[in-house]
């Protein structure tokens, strides 16, 4: 239907949006191509476009969208072997620094020389797997490997997955703060949200796949669960800030970011399926609602950082979709719904060049560039969109 430009006119400044056509498969069909564009199939990670752990992402987004849609399934294959082989030989080495306002940033070997003070060039090619001197980098890659079994039932993957873990595990309660709860970095430098909650939702992803070590890794997800409830990063408005101050171990105040937001959902939803208690559910929605409240305009998600928002800041929102689609599988909500289909219409229309070029900033404008970080981010709340209609 045609709609008159003065009846447009009218909703803009009735403050209504303007009604957009829903994203369809064909639509994400497309954002999987234009994201494979940006795939280094030498060395199967999505480099230069964006880096190690945001990597982990784009697999996780792929493997979502195959869960969904036979096409991609199909295509994902060659891409989660291809990964698998040459990613963990590659191993890019880094090195991370928290900075101003907690952003993260991460520097790569082929930044060289453009790199901070302190920082060492570190040696490209070291095999260790998906391993490396960051907790985080290491739950990512353990969510991406369980999402490509999922999809394939590729035992391998799980066991990746499973071995990751125990690396994680054993970094379980050597920090000041108590409890399980591990470390940001293998230095010891920072103990934040983001790492403890990858910790939680990687034991709780396995407990619902481990076979005859199931009740193993949910006692671990629990234990995680109560040291992260009473950590004090849960603050009163039920938003998680960004991490503690290892002297006094209270919250550090730090941002409110859209990822620390997501990963939570998903470990609560999964404990909640594996002990068939609903209040991990309850929870859950309490910090969905706080963090939509809190990181929206006129619905739409917004992090603090945009429109700077780094290689790694680029990519959190769809973290939070990604997240909100599990719970919404699990315990739907309409307002989740609406949440999820009027984050990717919006993306569709108003952050979008070309067929499928999908950038930062979801209410638009669209902003260069758009790249594999941006690319996988929007990918994500199409997905989940899709995936909860
Ligand atoms: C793939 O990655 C390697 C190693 O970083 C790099 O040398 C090469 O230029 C990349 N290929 C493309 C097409 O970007
Ligand atoms: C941690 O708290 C201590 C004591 O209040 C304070 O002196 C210090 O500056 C804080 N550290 C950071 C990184 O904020
Ligand atoms: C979000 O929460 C922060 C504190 O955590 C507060 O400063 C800010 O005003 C809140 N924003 C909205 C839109 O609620
Ligand atoms: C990817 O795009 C985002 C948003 O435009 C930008 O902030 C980020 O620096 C880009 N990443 C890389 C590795 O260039």
């Amino acid at each position: 239907m045609f709609m008159h430009s003065s009846l447009v006119a009218g909703l803009l400044a009735s403050g209504m949006t303007v009604p957009v056509n829903a994203v369809a498969f064909a639509d994400a069909e497309a954002g999987y191509h234009t994201l494979q564009q940006f795939y280094n199939q030498s060395i199967g990670l999505w480099i230069p476009s964006t880096g190690w752990w945001n990597s982990a992402n784009c697999l996780t987004v792929i493997a979502d969208l195959a869960a969904i849609d036979a096409t991609v399934k199909a295509q994902s294959l060659s891409v989660f072997s291809n990964t698998f082989k040459k990613a963990q030989v590659y191993n890019l080495q880094m090195q991370k620094v928290v900075g101003a306002g907690y952003m993260p940033w991460t520097y790569y070997g082929h930044h060289w020389p453009n790199f901070p003070p302190g920082w060492h060039k570190p040696s490209p090619h070291r095999t260790n797997g998906f391993l490396n001197s960051y907790y985080d980098d290491e739950g990512w890659w353990a969510l991406a490997w369980i999402a490509a079994y999922d999809v394939t039932g590729n035992r391998q993957y799980l066991s990746t997955a499973e071995s990751i873990f125990e690396d994680m595990k054993a970094a379980s309660g050597t920090t000041p703060c108590g409890g399980t709860a591990i470390w940001w970095d293998k230095d010891k430098t920072y103990v934040n949200a983001i790492a403890n909650e990858l910790f939680l939702d990687v034991a709780a992803h396995l407990a619902n796949r481990g076979g005859s070590k199931s009740s193993y890794y949910l006692s671990w997800a629990k234990k995680q669960w109560a040291w992260f409830q009473s950590s004090g990063m849960i603050n009163a408005q039920h938003t998680v800030n960004d991490g503690l101050n290892i002297t006094t171990c209270k919250n550090n105040g730090g941002t409110v970011w859209s990822y620390n937001q997501g990963v939570i959902l998903g470990g609560l939803t999964e404990l909640s399926k594996a002990t068939h208690d609903n209040s991990y559910i309850t929870t859950a929605k309490q910090i969905a609602d706080a963090a939509i409240a809190n990181l929206t305009v006129n619905g739409i998600l917004h992090d603090p950082c945009e429109p700077d928002c780094g290689a790694d800041g680029s990519q959190f929102k769809g973290v939070f979709a990604r997240n909100l689609q599990i719970l919404q599988q699990a315990s739907p909500e309409t307002r989740y719904a609406t949440f999820l289909s009027d984050n990717a219409n919006s993306i569709w229309a108003n952050d979008r060049i070309g067929q499928s070029e999908l950038s930062l900033i979801w209410s638009g404008p669209y902003i260069q560039p758009a790249n594999a970080s941006t690319q996988s981010s929007a990918l994500d709340a199409i997905v989940g969109a899709l995936a909860t209609s």
